[in-house]
Order: structure tokens, then C-alpha cells, then sequence
């Protein structure tokens, strides 16, 4: 949620380095953008409503050359998504450029202090209070500056400031919003994310809460809350920048789809052993998995749905009360934890505040905490006791398909270490669910053979306002993240039912012509799945199920059919929600829109 780039070096080209940078974060919000470099001893600022290109646009005319700046690329919160509330915000005297990421929770007091000061506001955003009390708080010296304005904010920050008496100076910090610098022979780098920098070093540092730091061309001087000094560790990233390109697809939805059978493998190599056991390395060395008694399984968003999977993995494997709780829910529902309570967190960026505030709950309470993140370095993977990454590589589509998949087989990876490691089966048991899991990957790519039938089938649905999905048991839970994801990209209004409760008022929404997803993969309800179908046809629904070959009852009362192979009770549902993302993927394409930066959305949200 908003996406901030600093950089500064020993040659003249911030800006191209910025707006390249800002081109790779865009997914954490395109409300607007903005730069500001030092330019002959001035800031020079420029920025633009609406995506990263009008910016780009409107700098082609202008020939500016800086060996410093800072960019953002905003998901509005404070103040509309306008030219003057986009970042970065400058001080009244034009000296201090400012980018930010998170909200200022005190700013109405600060603004108010200010504006009684003689300072005047030039935007409706929090973030301007920091602009306008650096300039206040000045000492002439950075660091020194940025302590005292620490001292005087409230909330999540990531910061990037300069001032134009130091032309080759960056001071940031940060709260709770992630921040990393990038290390480069005489260029040195910040950013929200890795791929913003990938493309010109791959050593970072993570900086960590309540950290500051003084970035110049040749040297990082990072001092932790306490202005002491700290030797900050300097992280080498592995993967590659062809992860974080199109690679000739259209979109990066396509493309992350269709990753998801290379995915599942390279997650399934690296936790199973050569000899058929589960292998989390040392991550679970000091856990005592006797003591636990409940789990908690706490995230947003599309994770939250792989948690409702994860739920029947942990119940049915390993016969322990779970219970799965949104984020933003669960601090505020009063949760029974305690030292016998196993919380695990899903987060494909591992920054989603809602996330990482429960987190925090969760660890005063005494619980275990694991994090499931696909982030390395992120801020869920740091605080959490354990941390397992997903192996799904960079998603940048907005909307998660293959970080769902891969959250959902490590959970059922993590169950089966649990039930395995406590004796709640046997060796044999344990081979035959594995057995199921190998399955996955070439199933997977079966379903996507049939893509372009699922593309056909879009036709029919893309001029459709709102529809329905439903599902039974563990279908009803893969039922709801297929209808976020046409909600999300293809802006048709879905709500998704369990199958039965239907009847209970939202079957006199149905009409002709009215859109019913079906998902139906569990054997022990397909009758009474049909007889669902027969309700709402007889009131006009077009019906387009997800099934597999053996359930007659379901295809025979069906308008159209997507086969998925049978993958065994639990598992079949990673095969269902393939030809749900791609019904949505082919939608959204057919109404002709941003499939990978959905209207209001961003990647990360790191705002509550
Ligand atoms: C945002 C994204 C969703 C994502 C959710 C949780 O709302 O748009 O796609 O599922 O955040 O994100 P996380 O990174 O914690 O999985």
C-alpha cells in the first residue's frame, strides 16, 4: 500500500531509476504518482493523479538530472487521489521533500499546531504534517531532525526525506510499514519492495522497526530508536527479475496462474525429503507440538480463504478444535489464547497490518506463533516465532492466485508434519496423503488446458452485473475466493452461499439470466448438490459448475461444465479454484479491463 523508491548515487539519473523503480511497485497503489530529486541546488517536484505513465508523460518534456530523489506511487487514504494529495509533499520553504507510506494517526493535532505556527497546507493528506514539522524541527542536521519529528508522530510510517541542503543525502525511517535499502557500488537505494531494485543490486537490508537511517552514495548509517548505531545484516535476495516481468503474457494474473503447477512442485521439493518425510529444516526445532490445543488460523483477503482450507486440514489430519478469524475480527473478538494456542498467520506480502497487529496480539498472549508468508524479510516473517515461506515466487497481479494455492498445500504440508510428529498417524498414512499432494501439479496443468473453453464461457458472463457462487462444506469455502476474485478484477457484484442456505433468503435474488457459480468435488453431498442446482434453474439461473467426471448429478442439471480431476477429499478444492481464477481472469478481459490493477485495490495494505 503505496510504494516509495529513493535513490542516490554517483552519476545524474534519480529519475530514471525512480520511475523504473516506481514501474515495479505500482501494485501497492495507482492513485497517483510523484517525484522530487535536488536539482542545482533546488527541489525540483513533480506529480501526477492517476498510474505511474501520466507522470512519466509529463516528464518527457522536461530534461531533469539529479544524483538524488525520492518517488511514490499512492493508494489514497487521506485526500482524494488528486494532483495536489499526490506524494511526495514539500515544506512551506521548499526545502524537504517527503514520501510516505502508512497514516499519521496525530496529524489533525500536528496540522492544527502548525497552521497556528503560520505554516500552510497545500494537500488534504497526513502525510504533509511531516513535510511541514521537518521543516519546523530542523537543526541542520538530518538524523538529529528525524528523531525529533519521530518523537512527534503517531502511527505507521515509511519515510523517505530530502532536503535540499544536502544534495546527496536520504533520511528515512520507518514503523510498521517496510522499508529496505538497497546496497550498490556508489548508489544506494530505498524502497518498499525488492523488485523496485532488483534490477540494479540484489544486496538489502531490512530495516526494522523504530530504525533510522542516513542513506549517501558510498555509506548507510542505520541507528536504531535507542540513536544508537547498529551493524545492520545485508541480505542477499536470490530469485530473479524475470519472476517480476510478463514474460510474454498478457498480464501478470495469466502468468501467475499458470505458475501455480511449478509452484506447488518447487514448495513440495523443498519441505518433502528424498525419503518421503516432511522437512521444515530447523524452523520447528523448539516447538512442543504436544501442548497445543486449539489453532487459530488469522488472515485477510484472499489468505483468509486458504485458511478456511487450511481449517478442514487441521481438523480432519489432526482432530484439533481450529478456528479461522479475519484479521481486522479477530483483535476485537476478545480471543481465548493462551500458551496452548497455536496461531498461524497467512500473508503473501507479509506487511498487511491487520495481520501483523493480530500477530502481535496473539504473541502477548503467550500463543505459538507461525507465519506462512511468501515474502522473504517481511514484517510477519520477523515477528513470527516461525516462519515457513510459501514458494510461490513474486506475485505482482493484484489479485492472488498462486500465493492462495501454495499457502493452501503448505498448510496441508504443516498439518501432516504436526499429525505426523505427534503420532496421530501412522507412517503409512502419512505416504498416503502425500500420495495426494504429488497428484497436484499435473492437475493443475490438465485444468489449464482448458482455458480457452473457460474463455469461451466468459462470453456469456462478462455483461452480467452480480451472480452467486455456492458450494458445500470445503467447496463453499473455495466458492468464496472464487467470487473475490470476480468481484475483484471483473467488478460483477457475486456473493457466494453455502448451497443449502441459499433458500434462506438470497434465492429470491435469482432470476432469468442470473450467473450461479457452482463448485461441488465432495462425493458425500453431490445429490443434495444437484438438488440446490434444481432449485435455482427452475427460477432461470444459468448454471456453470466446477465438478469432477463422477459427479453426474451436478453435470446432468448443469448449463456448463468444468471437469476437474478427482485429487481425494481434501485436495481436490486447489484444483477447483484454477478454473474460478481464470473464469474471472477471462471476464475481466472480455470487459476490456486493468485485470492486474483492479480500481481501489492495492497488493499491500498496510493501512487498518
Ligand atoms: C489485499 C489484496 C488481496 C490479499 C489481501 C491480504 O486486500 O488485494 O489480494 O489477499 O490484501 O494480503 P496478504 O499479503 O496479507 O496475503
Amino acid at each position: 500500500m503505496c510504494g516509495i523508491v529513493g535513490y542516490v548515487g554517483n552519476d545524474e539519473k534519480a529519475v530514471e531509476i525512480i520511475l523504473d523503480g516506481l514501474s515495479k511497485l505500482e501494485y501497492r497503489g495507482y492513485d497517483s504518482a510523484g517525484i522530487a530529486v535536488v536539482e542545482n541546488g533546488e527541489i525540483f517536484l513533480e506529480k501526477k493523479s492517476g498510474k505511474l505513465e501520466n507522470l512519466v508523460n509529463s516528464l518527457k518534456e522536461k530534461d531533469v538530472f539529479s544524483n538524488v530523489g525520492i518517488g511514490h506511487t499512492r493508494w489514497a487514504t487521506h485526500g482524494n487521489p488528486t494532483d495536489r494529495n499526490a506524494h511526495p509533499h514539500c515544506s512551506n520553504d521548499g526545502k524537504v521533500a517527503v514520501v510516505h507510506n502508512g497514516i499519521i494517526e496525530n496529524y489533525s493535532v500536528l496540522k492544527d499546531e502548525l497552521i497556528k505556527k503560520g505554516y500552510i497546507f497545500n494537500s488534504d493528506t497526513d502525510t504533509e504534517v511531516v513535510s511541514q514539522l521537518f521543516s519546523e524541527l530542523y537543526t541542520g542536521d538530518l538524523i538529529e531532525t528525524m528523531f525529533k519529528v519521530k518523537e512527534r508522530i503517531r502511527g505507521s510510517y515509511a519515510l523517505g526525506i530530502i532536503h535540499k541542503d544536502y544534495p546527496n543525502k536520504i533520511i528515512c525511517a520507518r514503523k510498521e510499514s517496510p522499508l529496505i535499502i538497497g546496497i550498490g557500488e556508489n548508489k544506494k537505494f530505498i524502497a518498499s519492495d525488492v523488485p523496485a531494485i532488483l534490477k540494479y543490486t540484489r544486496d538489502v537490508i531490512f530495516l526494522d522497526n523504530g530504525e533510522v537511517a542516513l542513506i549517501e552514495e558510498d555509506k548507510v548509517t542505520v541507528l536504531d530508536k535507542n540513536k544508537n548505531i547498529v551493524n545492520k545484516e545485508i541480505t542477499k535476495i536470490e530469485w530473479d527479475m524475470d519472476q517480476a516481468t510478463k514474460n510474454g503474457y498478457p498480464h501478470f494474473m495469466l502468468k501467475e496462474i499458470e505458475e501455480q503447477p511449478q509452484m506447488i512442485e518447487k514448495t513440495l521439493s523443498a519441505y518433502i525429503d528424498v525419503e518421503g518425510h516432511i522437512n521444515f529444516g530447523k524452523a520447528f526445532d523448539n516447538i512442543d507440538f504436544n501442548k497445543f490445543n486449539e489453532i487459530h488460523i488469522i488472515a485477510c483477503g484472499t489468505a483468509y480463504h486458504a485458511g478456511l482450507q487450511g481449517e478442514f486440514f487441521f481438523k480432519k489430519i489432526n482432530g484439533l478444535r481450529t478456528n479461522v478469524d479475519i484479521a481486522s475480527e479477530f483483535r476485537y473478538n476478545d480471543p481465548f489464547l493462551d500458551e496452548k494456542s497455536l496461531v498461524i498467520f497467512l500473508s503473501q506480502s507479509g506487511e498487511t497490518l491487520d495481520t501483523l497487529m493480530a500477530l502481535k496480539l496473539a504473541k502477548s498472549k503467550g500463543a505459538t506463533t507461525i507465519a506462512i508468508t511468501n515474502v522473504l524479510g517481511s514484517t510477519i516473517s520477523r515477528e513470527a516465532d516461525v516462519v515457513i515461506y510459501t514458494l510461490a515466487g513474486v506475485e505482482i497481479s493484484v489479485a492472488s492466485t498462486k500465493a492462495y494455492t501454495t499457502q493452501v498445500v503448505t498448510m496441508y504440508l504443516i498439518s501432516l508434519y504436526l499429525a505426523y510428529r505427534n503420532k496421530k498417524i501412522t507412517e503409512e498414512e502419512l505416504q498416503k496423503y502425500l500420495d495426494d499432494v504429488y497428484k497436484l501439479p499435473e492437475n493443475v496443468g490438465n485444468i489449464l488446458l482448458q482455458k480457452e473453453k473457460i474463455s469461451n464461457i466468459a462470453k456469456n458472463i462478462y455483461k452480467k452485473d452480480r451472480g452467486f457462487y455456492l458450494g458445500r462444506g470445503i467447496d463453499d469455502k473455495t466458492a468464496k475466493e472464487g467470487s473475490l476474485k470476480m468481484k475483484e478484477i471483473s467488478y460483477i457484484h457475486t456473493e457466494a452461499f453455502p448451497a443449502g442456505e441459499l433458500k434462506h433468503g438470497p434465492i429470491a435474488l435469482i432470476e432469468e439470466g442470473t450467473m450461479v457459480v457452482v463448485v461441488s468435488t465432495q462425493d458425500s453431498m453431490v445429490e443434495k448438490v444437484a438438488s440446490n442446482i434444481k432449485e435455482v434453474r427452475a427460477r432461470g439461473a444459468y448454471v456453470i459448475s466446477v465438478t469432477k467426471e463422477t459427479h453426474k448429478e451436478v453435470i446432468d442439471v448443469s448449463d456448463e461444465v468444468i471437469i476437474v480431476n478427482n485429487n481425494g477429499m481434501l485436495l481436490t478444492p486447489v484444483l477447483s479454484v484454477v478454473p474460478l481464477q481464470l473464469l474471472a481472469y477471462y471476464t475481466a478481459v472480455h470487459k476490456g479491463l486493468d485485470v492486474d490493477k483492479p480500481r481501489n485495490l492495492a497488493k499491500s495494505v498496510t493501512v487498518e
